[in-house]
């Protein structure tokens, strides 16, 4: 220690001073690099090494693919200056490869193109003096669509996921050895900051018990040439059947109980280091609930109990984020795996996590940072925490011009022919890729109906549909929560409806049916993960054959061509689409587009779809980052399923609650 650090030290002392680190201290890298790189993370004792020197790994996750590229210096900037010197994060597959064999790594010209460059986070992630830790799944589950498996995956008839089935296996090895070039450059001992790498996740909570599966993925990890640790992660009860003692490192994953879960993950590896792989700081929330809050006596007291355990942690989440677009995953619920019990999870991911969703500082991370300054006996340079930019509230717009989704359809040019009714995943669109988000149409032209013709879906509609007859929706508009037990949800089994009080010659009938969203959790059986219709439709107990089939995947460039606006016809029971233009001007800003006088739906931001609306909630405002602004003229598309309102309006903050027209 210097004769000035001694000094400092002395007057922080007797002035206690915000923690601002001496300029003579070495960074995270200095500290652990500074003499070479000869050996990367070891696991073979009670504690962790890094190069031969003693860590503790204080990680905080951060989901790049939930954050615009733009911001993720920031959030990464807010990591280091907690005292963390670890980022942890996933990668979502479904995203990298969005069609069989099509890749995007952030310049593969798919929607999520500004999310997705891997090898520009992991190197921002250095430059921001964090070693990285990469959960490549496959299965990531992280309330993401599918765990993060793509939908074309579901074409293989009789497909295994998670498992050894070589047919899931080709698949993986095929996108791993697109992937794991990207990060074999960046591992530690070869100079980049990957000091280990997850094995599946959670795999102890499939039952599965797939061992040949999970000696698969480590082959592919070392013919890739990753040399890095390995390890699994898992709820320390569920014993070591998620993972492979002799080669993973066992980790634990909880938010209660810390010495009870880590005596027990110890228990299992005697001589090894003890991590808590996701020490969950919150909880994400799914349709119809009330938001998640964990509170920070609680959360604080849990986190010291790891720290003094001692052990090493990664907290989930660090970055509070989003599941922008239709990616967010959801729950097939207790009710079993017939989607009567489906828990489909909201647009935000702000899991109360240290960071919002917004980026802001919260109570939490200044209860973790100074327990972390506690607890931590490294002391590095740190980073002033970068300010968070105040948000605009945009004035409200008046809606002026709508497009009706029965005018959509009618217009669509190229309606899919098909004798039954099928899930989205199997239609012939996006080189033999089929439909993986968004609605399906299945229209049927010339019905000639009877007076009190009744409509039956078989099974379960998957998640959600409207009825249109003649372009008229017959739907009831939901009131209360208690809409999910109706027509029009996925909860009713054989559900059916009356089309028209008097006899109709020549009707069209539209069922619009939405993808809500793909359980992300568990052994994940292929049948239980379609979307659309899947079963028959009867009218009047007779099989109706012979659809028109439309894919609505509100793609950005569909969205951007779409024509033939016109002016209000009909705001009230009508599914339509209403657009409004406003000016940003530079610096842009973030902002919230407050959705509680909206029902259900998405909201479309320069063709990109920033998220769900429910007025169910608990969500009420949409966080738009700036990233998604342009300077000048900037356009918003609600697709309203059912009753709009006469305003575009924004919020400076998220709104928790039910919208306005929920009782
Ligand atoms: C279609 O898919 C194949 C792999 O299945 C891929 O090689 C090819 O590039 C794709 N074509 C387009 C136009 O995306
Ligand atoms: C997996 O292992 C657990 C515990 O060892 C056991 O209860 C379960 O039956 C096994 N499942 C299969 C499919 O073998
Ligand atoms: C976090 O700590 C900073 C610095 O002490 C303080 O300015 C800020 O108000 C705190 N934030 C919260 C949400 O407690
Ligand atoms: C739906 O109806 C079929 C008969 O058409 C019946 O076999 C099935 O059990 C019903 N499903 C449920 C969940 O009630």
């Amino acid at each position: 220690m210097s004769a000035l650090t001694l000094a400092f030290a002395l007057i922080c002392t007797i002035f206690p001073l915000p923690l601002i680190s001496s300029e003579d201290l070495s960074t995270n890298y200095e500290y652990f690099t500074a003499d070479g790189i000869t050996s990367g993370l070891n696991a073979d004792q009670r504690d962790f090494l890094l190069n031969g020197k003693t860590i503790t790994i204080f990680s905080g996750a951060f989901h790049y693919f939930r954050v615009h590229q733009s911001q993720w210096r920031d959030r990464l900037r807010k990591i280091r200056a907690a005292d963390f010197n670890t980022v942890e994060t996933y990668v979502p597959w479904n995203l990298h490869e969005f069609q069989s064999g099509v890749y995007d790594f952030g310049k593969g010209g798919s929607d999520f193109e500004a999310f997705l460059n891997i090898e520009e986070f992991l190197k921002t992630a250095q430059e921001e003096d964090l070693f990285v830790l990469v959960r490549a799944g496959p299965y990531i589950c992280a309330e993401w669509e599918f765990g993060g498996l793509p939908s074309w995956l579901l074409r293989e008839d009789g497909i295994k996921f998670r498992s050894s089935d070589p047919i899931y296996l080709k698949y993986v090895e095929r996108y791993w050895n697109q992937l794991l070039p990207i990060l074999e450059p960046l591992q530690f001992t070869k100079g980049g900051p990957i000091i280990g790498l997850q094995v599946e996740n959670e795999y102890g909570s499939t039952g599965n018990n797939d061992s040949a599966y999970l000696e698969a993925l480590v082959k592919l990890y070392r013919d890739n040439g990753i040399k890095e640790l390995l390890y699994s992660s898992d709820s320390p009860f569920s014993g070591t059947r998620g993972s492979l003692p002799d080669e993973l490192l066992l980790t634990a994953n909880f938010n209660s109980d810390a010495s009870k879960n880590l005596n027990e993950l110890d228990s299992l590896q005697p001589n090894r280091p003890s991590m808590t792989m996701e020490y969950w700081s919150g909880w994400f929330d799914h349709f119809g609930e009330t938001h998640h809050i964990v509170d920070v006596d609680t959360y604080s007291r849990i986190y010291e109990d790891i720290l003094t355990h001692p052990a090493s942690v990664n907290i989930y989440m660090f970055v509070g984020s989003t599941s922008f677009g239709f990616v967010n995953g959801a729950n097939m619920g207790t009710m079993g795996r017939d989607n009567s019990g489906l828990e489909p999870d909201i647009t935000s991911y702000d899991y109360d996590a240290l960071l919002t969703e917004a980026g802001e500082i919260t109570a939490k991370y200044n209860a973790t940072a100074a327990l972390t300054a506690k607890y931590n006996p490294v002391k590095t340079k740190l980073p002033q925490i970068p300010e968070t930019p105040e948000r605009v509230v945009f004035d409200d717009i008046k809606i002026e011009e709508q497009l009706l989704l029965s005018e959509i359809i009618d217009d669509f040019p190229k309606k899919i022919e098909s004798e039954n009714v099928v899930p989205m995943e199997l239609l012939d669109i996006n080189n033999k890729s089929g439909q993986s988000y968004g609605y399906i149409v299945y229209r049927k032209t010339d019905l000639n109906l009877n007076a009190n013709a009744e409509l039956l879906i078989k099974g379960y509609v998957r998640d959600t549909v409207l009825v249109l007859v003649n372009g008229n929706l017959i739907n009831s508009v939901p009131t209360s929560k208690d809409a999910l037990d109706q027509f029009g949800f996925w909860k009713l089994a054989n559900s059916s409806i009356t089309l028209t009080k008097t006899a109709l010659k020549g009707a069209t009938l539209d069922l619009v049916v939405e993808n809500n969203g793909r359980n992300n959790f568990g052994n994940l059986d292929q049948f239980y993960q379609f979307k659309g219709l899947t079963e028959e439709v009867t009218i009047d107990g007779e099989t109706v054959k012979n659809w028109q089939i439309v894919p609505l995947e509100f793609k950005r460039s569909w969205n951007q061509q779409l024509s033939g606006w016109h002016e209000i016809k009909e705001r009230n029971a009508v599914p339509a689409l209403y657009r409004v233009t406003f000016s940003a001007k530079a610096p842009l800003r973030d902002t919230y587009i407050n959705v509680q006088d909206w029902r259900k739906g998405i909201v479309i931001v320069n063709g990109f779809v920033l998220g769900r609306v429910f007025a169910i909630g608990p969500q009420q405002a949409l966080y738009l980052p700036a990233g998604l602004l342009i300077e000048g003229d900037n356009e918003i598309i609600v697709f309203e399923h059912f009753s709009a309102p006469e305003y575009v309006k924004f919020s400076k903050d998220v709104i928790w609650g039910v919208g306005t027209h929920i009782q």
